[in-house]
C-alpha cells in the first residue's frame, strides 16, 4: 500500500516536473503550450491536443540526430512518431495513405504513411540544452525560424536513405497532423492519366521536394508562388533559368528564400529534368483555384 501511494507521488512529481519543464523552456520564445495541434482523419477532426496534454500522453526522448538545416549532428527533445499516432489516430493510421503536415507558414508537406512504418519519425518540442526552441536555417537564406510547436525529425544517423531525402519531409511550426489519400486532397497536382513515365517520375519528385511550399492549381503549400495557373512557370521563364531556379535559385535572385534542390538527392540532373516534365505537362492542364477548397 505505502509501496503504491509512493509510486503515485513520483508519478505526479515526475508530471509537474515534466509541465515545468516545459513551460520554462517555451517561455523565452512565445508561449506555445496553450496551442491546440489538429488531428484530422479525412478531413475532420479527431483531436486537439496542446503541448501541456502531450506530455502525459507519449513519453519523451532525448535524439541526437544529422541537422540538414544547419548541417551538424543536434539533440532533440522528441516523441516518437508512431506512438503519437497510435494514441491519436488508433491503429487506424497504418492504413491511410499519405500524412499531411500543415505549419504555421504555410508550409504543408504530405508523406507517406510507408516512410512513418519503415524509419523512426520523432516530433521535436524542445532543444536537449533548454535553449529557446528556433534555429537558423541555412537552406533558406539563414532565416531565423521559429520551430514550435512540433518539429517532424527522423532517426538518420544511421540512414543513408533519410540523409539523401534533404529536409523537405522534415516541416517545422506543425499544427495540423492529417490523414489523407493523396488524389482526393489533392485531385488538381496529378498530371493526366496517360503522360509519360518521365512526367510520373517528374510528378513524384515534385510531391517530395517542391508542393511543400509551392501550389500547382491552387494545391499544396502557401509558402511561395503559385507555379501552374494561370500562367505556367514553363512558359515565363527560359528553359535554363527554370534549372537555375530549381538547382540554385539565389544564382537568379539575391537572398532568396527558396532552397535549392538538395545536394545529396542522388541523380540530381535527371531529377530537376523529370520534374520540369511534370512542369510542362501541368502547363496543358489547368484548372482554377478557385473552385478549390484551400487550407
Ligand atoms: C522551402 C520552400 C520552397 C521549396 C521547397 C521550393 N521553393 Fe520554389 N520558391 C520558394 C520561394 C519563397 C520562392 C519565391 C522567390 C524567392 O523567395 O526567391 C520560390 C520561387 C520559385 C520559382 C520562381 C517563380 C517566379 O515566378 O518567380 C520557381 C520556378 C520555383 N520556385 C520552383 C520550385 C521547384 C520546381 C521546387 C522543387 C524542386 C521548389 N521551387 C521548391 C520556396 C520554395
Amino acid at each position: 500500500m505505502s509501496n503504491r501511494i509512493s509510486r503515485n507521488f513520483r508519478n505526479i512529481f515526475l508530471v509537474l516536473v515534466a509541465i515545468c519543464s516545459n513551460i520554462c523552456i517555451l517561455a523565452p520564445a512565445y508561449s506555445q503550450s496553450d496551442i491546440g495541434i489538429e488531428f484530422k482523419d479525412k478531413g475532420q477532426i479527431v483531436k486537439t491536443l496542446t503541448l501541456s496534454d502531450l506530455v502525459t500522453a507519449v513519453p519523451a526522448a532525448s535524439l541526437k540526430v544529422f541537422e540538414i538545416h544547419e548541417k551538424k549532428d543536434h539533440i532533440y527533445r522528441a516523441y516518437p512518431a508512431r506512438a503519437l499516432f497510435d494514441k491519436t489516430f488508433g491503429n487506424e493510421w497504418k492504413k491511410a495513405e499519405e500524412i499531411v503536415f500543415i505549419s504555421m507558414d504555410g508550409y504543408q508537406a504530405s508523406i507517406p504513411v510507408t516512410k512513418f512504418l519503415s524509419h523512426d519519425a520523432y516530433f521535436a518540442f524542445a532543444h536537449d540544452d533548454s535553449s529557446p526552441f528556433t534555429m537558423t536555417n541555412i537552406l533558406q537564406n539563414n532565416e531565423a525560424v521559429q520551430l514550435g510547436p512540433l518539429y517532424l525529425i527522423w532517426d538518420n544517423m544511421q540512414s543513408k536513405v533519410l540523409l539523401e531525402d534533404g529536409a523537405s519531409d522534415m516541416p517545422y511550426q506543425v499544427k495540423s497532423i492529417e490523414l489523407a489519400t493523396f488524389a482526393t486532397r489533392f485531385p488538381n497536382l496529378s498530371p493526366p492519366a496517360k503522360a509519360s513515365a518521365e512526367v510520373q517520375h517528374g510528378f513524384f519528385h515534385f510531391r517530395k521536394h517542391c508542393m511543400a511550399c509551392h501550389t500547382i492549381n491552387g494545391e499544396g503549400g502557401g509558402k511561395a508562388p503559385e507555379l501552374n495557373y494561370p500562367t505556367s512557370v514553363v512558359e515565363y521563364i527560359k528553359p535554363e533559368y527554370l534549372t537555375r531556379w530549381i538547382e540554385n535559385p539565389s544564382s537568379i535572385r539575391h537572398n532568396s528564400l527558396m532552397p535549392g534542390l538538395a545536394q545529396e538527392i542522388p541523380d540530381r540532373t535527371k531529377v530537376t529534368n523529370e520534374i520540369i516534365a511534370y512542369l510542362k505537362a501541368m502547363s496543358t492542364t489547368k484548372r482554377s483555384p478557385k473552385r478549390q477548397d484551400i487550407d
